[in-house]
């Protein structure tokens, strides 16, 4: 049970340009990881590396010791790999029990399940109420998406992503737009997340990065600069110089 993500010398050109640079990264299961970096640093590149949204250069990917890096993007979801949804993906007329009953019978579908169709159907909104009470949204459960402040449409994102019973998740930005009074509903509910989950939060908010992760990766020009404990990460002087002392903390 400790295996879980491991990145192996992971390259990506874009023509003669080089956004990922040998980049090697260990995620243990359960790891509560942060990738941060300058805009354009190669942060999103990364995660799509490693979703199968692009094809490395050079590298491997292993999930749990297994050979992930030929598998398509569709495939490594099953094989539990998932980035949070996008709130353009939420229907946004549905309501968020509604939004949430389709993930989850998108992954029963492919599961076949022995269950009979009752049981199944019980179970399925079982865990739709489980699921809404894990991220505090059992009170806006009937609502559409589109009625909701920003920053709960995120938590439907997160749920949503959760619904797949992913075993890894990236999340890149989840609390980009949100008003900074409610960017705590988003700091409690990655608090929250299983702790067999293995995370891995891109970010440009520094109070959520030091609040969830207790690994931290610097990207800068597609290379690790560092990677470290936050503590070691916030006196690293080669950060302090690029990120936080040039105002974007
Ligand atoms: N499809 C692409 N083709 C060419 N260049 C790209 C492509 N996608 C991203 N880039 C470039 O790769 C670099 C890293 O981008 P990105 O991964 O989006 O950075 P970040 O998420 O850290 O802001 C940028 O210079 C960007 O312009
Ligand atoms: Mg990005």
């Amino acid at each position: 049970m400790t295996a879980g993500l491991q990145i192996k010398n992971l390259s990506k050109n874009f023509g003669g340009l080089q956004v990922a640079r040998d980049i090697s990264v260990d995620l243990p299961t359960g790891a509560r990881a942060a990738l941060i970096g300058p805009n354009g640093a190669g942060k999103t590149t990364f995660a799509n590396l490693v979703i199968g949204a692009l094809q490395p250069s050079a590298g491997s990917i292993h999930l749990d010791g297994k050979d992930i890096s030929s598998l398509s993007e569709a495939a490594r979801v099953r094989a539990g790999i998932a980035k949070t949804f996008q709130i353009t993906n939420l229907f946004r007329h549905l309501t968020v029990r509604d939004n949430l009953r389709l993930p989850v019978l998108e992954r029963e579908r492919r599961t076949s399940r022995l269950f009979g169709r009752y049981d199944d159907d019980e179970a399925i909104e079982d865990e739709i109420e489980r699921l809404l009470s894990d991220f505090r949204l059992i009170e806006l459960a009937d609502q559409e998406v589109r009625s909701l402040a920003y920053g709960q449409q995120r938590l439907v994102e997160l749920a949503l992503s959760l619904a797949l019973k992913p075993r890894i998740l990236i999340l890149d930005e989840p609390a980009a737009g949100v008003p900074s009074s409610d960017s705590h509903l988003v700091i409690d509910a990655i608090k929250r997340l299983p702790a067999d989950l293995t995370v891995l939060v891109i970010e440009h908010d520094m109070k959520l990065v030091f609040e969830v992760a207790s690994r931290i990766i610097v990207l800068v020009n597609g290379g690790i600069l560092v990677e470290g404990a936050p503590n070691e990460i916030s006196s690293d002087p080669s950060v302090r110089e690029l990120y936080l002392g040039a105002g974007h903390a």
